[in-house]
């Protein structure tokens, strides 16, 4: 198998086979099936919200691709008067870097440098998008689902709840189909803000926004995924947001860091470091929590799996989908046609590689003579 994979990754790099998944079981007999949101996926890969799934175009190339999902760019919440609780997350900003990042750890990681925020257009074009998105997902062509930016008060203040029922009705109705999938966003500009200096507000936001949203969606059940931020209050804290998101159906673990110096999001290896530690006190808690969708640079199949390692039934990237050209071994494609070569195919750090080191160290066993990258989160 392992001459196999050798061979699948020069014969990959020019050019993807049609059925990722299909290949894989039929040659390495492992299934990658995944779960993101009640969806049940082929793969555990898909895009994090953000500038990569902002139009259709976007959406058609990652599903020509064999990307298993995507989550829409976060819009920011309104109601009937257009008025915005987070306006001032609705800010303009187009420049990107794609830099190099080193670790607390001293390892060369990416980030992107970018200070824009949410959806910055008309809340009409974006429900434009999440049409798209709904019947791209009914249609089996991938899944797609919208993110949202609600209102989030001060301890003495109510929420805006006109924001919540309006944006989701609106949300639902495009979206089409008899429930709404959705992830509200809590980012790490919010992680930064004054609003999120205190805990308690945080943990409340947590328990009360799942209940509002829904009943924002009146008769339409929501399949609702909660994307917590790195909190600026100490790593402890990571697990009582995971223990104050009860209401939530998914739990994404978890956004961005913030770095106070530079008022700038980050990611590289902190990230994935902090969120890995975050994700092992979560686990040895035992809590009973929402199913979990990991993001945080992941920049190879090994990733993926320590993150599932400790329950993560999907992923979510963005900077990988960003590198220069010349840091993916494929030779043609679209950026997420040879970021998925690499993540899937490399016969060191891909993930049928590792799947096929944990069957050797006995962490996964066949059955029916059959490897399930499901069994790596649930063991
Ligand atoms: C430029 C940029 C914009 C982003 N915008 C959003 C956003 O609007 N909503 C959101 O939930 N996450 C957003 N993210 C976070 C990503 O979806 C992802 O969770 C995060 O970057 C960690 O994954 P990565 O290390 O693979 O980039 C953004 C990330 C980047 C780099």
């Amino acid at each position: 198998m392992r001459a196999r994979l050798e061979r699948d990754f020069e014969q990959f790099r020019g050019g993807m086979p049609p059925d990722l998944a299909a290949h894989v079981l039929e040659s390495y007999r492992i299934d990658l099936t995944a779960r993101y949101l009640g969806f049940t996926l082929p793969h555990p890969i898909g895009k994090g919200s953000g500038q990569l799934s902002l139009n259709q175009e976007q959406l058609d190339t990652d599903r020509a691709a064999g990307l298993a999902f995507v989550v829409l760019k976060t819009v920011i919440a309104e109601d009937e008067s257009g008025a915005q609780g987070m306006s001032a997350w609705a800010i303009h900003e187009t420049r990107m870097r794609v830099e190099r990042v080193r670790s607390a750890s001293g390892l060369e990681g990416w980030t992107v440098n970018w200070k824009g925020r949410g959806w910055d257009r008309p809340f009409e074009d974006y429900l434009a998008l999440v049409r798209t998105a709904g019947e791209m997902t009914r249609s089996g062509g991938m899944v797609a689902v919208p993110s949202v930016k609600y209102h989030l008060p001060k301890l003495d203040e109510e929420f805006r709840e006109q924001e919540y029922r309006h944006t989701t009705a609106r949300l639902a109705e495009a979206w089409g189909g008899d429930f709404l999938a959705l992830e509200k966003d809590f980012s790490p500009t919010l992680a930064g803000d004054a609003l999120a200096d205190e805990r308690d507000r945080i943990l409340r936001w947590l328990r009360e926004v799942p209940a509002l949203i829904r009943r924002g969606a009146g008769a339409v059940p929501v399949r609702l995924g909660l994307k917590l931020m790195n909190a600026r209050h100490g790593q402890p804290f990571q697990l009582d947001m995971v223990k104050a998101a009860t209401g939530a159906d998914l739990l994404v673990c978890f956004n961005r860091l913030w770095s106070e110096a530079q008022g700038v999001a980050y990611g590289g290896y902190d990230l994935s470091d902090r969120n890995l530690r975050a994700l092992e006190a979560v686990k040895s808690a035992g809590l009973r929590r929402p199913p979990l969708s990991g993001t945080g640079n992941v920049e190879s199949g090994r990733m993926i799996l320590e993150y599932a390692k400790l329950g993560c039934e999907s992923m979510q990237l963005h900077t990988f989908f960003q590198l220069p050209l010349s840091e993916y071994p494929a030779t043609a494609g679209s950026r997420t046609q040879r970021a998925l070569h690499g993540l899937v195919f490399h016969p060191e750090s891909g993930l049928i590689a590792g799947l096929l080191d944990l069957e050797e160290t006995g962490r996964i066993h066949r059955r029916d003579g059959m490897l399930r990258f499901l069994d790596v989160a649930s063991t």
